[in-house]
């Protein structure tokens, strides 16, 4: 048997970030080598997401996944030994022949994007590289993704305490993924020091965000927007802001009732709203902002702001290469965030990732909500060479673990990690 056949797959329940279980898979060679991947899990999923298979129950308020790791043990790892890992197509394959629904539905997109994931590292490992570098091949040094980075958290991901979900900010002057990182770093600690003089500083959600006590969701772009000058930084020059609008998670047939302003907006008075606030802040992108229901919406959004703002598509594409091409072809989105466990497999994730640089659109890869020491997409990001990577806040070690293996990585090749250039994004 070659070196690089897999002897073993081995799941295990291990716990995310919110204490919820979730799906480990490990990937034993016959040469000895071996890779660990941990699934994350959303909060506010698409609906042509690959489901995360849950047992349901009492216990652990249903989120239990006994169901899943059991059927790493038996059927994936009865179906992959023997495999030599170096193809992950082949791999890939036969795990989604082997769920054979459409939403990973019957083994978990948990189960079968963990097992996905160790695959890769156990074929990097066994090569004796990083997982980015067996990605990218050759020697280059690679550019690093340019971060996004949650200050407020809101949405599903802060019991609702306002209606919007993220509020981050990108570094769009920064010469490096370092000085990006040290620029994000002092938008966090003023955001907080605003929020703590106006005595509204109250803990933080569940990505590390500050858990955004305020009166409206217009308050929170203003607050963020006071937050980047009080660093000493140029809003809009040095560091913009950008929106996780969510929609889906309070848009229902045409309507958005955003419960902190005290308003039902129609699809176009959103639009007009989002427009209005682009005008009026730095902000160089926005995702779902319009219902995963809405393409009109979507479409109608993106033609407004094409030329100056990404229009970032999540729930709306669910990293599906389908749905980026049929987006393409009707002008909706510009730029897709890539979210492996949307997929299932990396394979088929990358395939959406590869959908995104035909159409021209940008390419954001994206951690979840749920997550873990797990640093899996870091790898992703740059073995892919996309330009952008999302990972939630700047607190908390599931998030931090991220940013530390990109400075990691960046100080290994000697440098402070170079950035694309400034025209891949519309706006730098
Ligand atoms: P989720 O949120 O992981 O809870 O889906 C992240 C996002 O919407 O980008
Ligand atoms: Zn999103």
């Amino acid at each position: 048997m070659a070196k690089t056949s897999i002897e073993k797959v081995h799941g295990r329940r291990v716990w995310d970030s919110r204490g919820r279980p979730t799906v480990e898979v490990e990937v034993t060679l016959a040469g000895g080598a071996s890779g660990i991947a941990i699934a994350p899990a959303g909060a506010s999923r698409g609906s042509g997401e690959a489901v995360d298979l849950r047992d349901g129950g009492k216990p652990y308020g249903g989120w239990d996944v006994a169901g899943a790791v059991r059927g790493v043990d038996l059927e994936i790892h009865e179906v992959l030994k023997g495999q030599d890992v170096r193809d992950q197509k082949r791999i890939d394959k036969f795990l989604i022949e082997l769920d054979g629904t459409k939403n990973k539905g019957r083994l978990g997109g948990n189960a079968t994007v963990a097992t996905s994931m160790a695959v890769a590292h156990a074929a990097a490992a066994a090569e004796g590289v990083p997982l980015w570098r067996y990605l990218l091949g050759g020697d280059a040094t690679p550019v690093m993704p340019l971060p996004e980075i949650q200050i407020f958290g809101g949405g599903a991901h802060a019991s609702n305490r306002v209606d919007l979900q993220d509020f981050m900010v990108t570094a769009i002057g920064a010469d490096s993924f370092r000085q990006s990182l040290d620029w994000t770093a002092e938008v966090y600690r003023h955001a907080g020091l605003i929020m703590a003089d106006a005595g509204k500083l109250a803990g933080v959600a569940d990505e590390g965000g500050f858990w955004p006590d305020f009166d409206s969701n217009e308050e929170a772009i203003e607050t963020l927007t006071r937050a980047i000058e009080a660093a000493g930084l140029k809003p809009g020059v040095d560091v913009a802001i950008s929106l996780d609008i969510a929609a889906s998670e309070f848009g229902k047939d045409g309507k958005y009732t955003l419960a902190r302003d005290g308003r039902t907006l129609t699809s176009d008075e959103m639009c007009a709203m989002l427009v209005d606030w682009v005008e009026r802040y730095p902000i160089c992108a926005i995702e779902d902002p319009l219902g995963e229901d809405d393409p009109e919406g979507m479409i109608r959004f993106t033609w407004a702001v094409r030329d100056r703002l990404q229009v970032v598509g999540d729930d709306f594409l669910v990293t599906n290469a389908e749905r980026v091409q049929a987006a393409a072809k009707d002008g909706a989105c510009n730029a897709l965030l890539v979210k492996p466990n949307q997929a299932g497999t990396l394979t088929e994730a990358k395939a959406a990732a590869d959908a995104a640089t035909k159409a021209g659109f940008g390419r954001i890869v994206s951690a979840r909500s749920g997550e873990t020491e797990d640093v899996t997409i870091v790898h992703l990001a740059i073995g892919w060479q996309a330009p952008q990577l999302k990972v939630g806040s700047f607190a908390r070690s599931e998030r931090m673990a991220k940013w530390n293996e990109g400075l990691r990585i960046a100080d290994r090749l000697s440098g402070d990690g170079p950035l694309p250039p400034r025209d891949a994004f519309p706006w730098r």
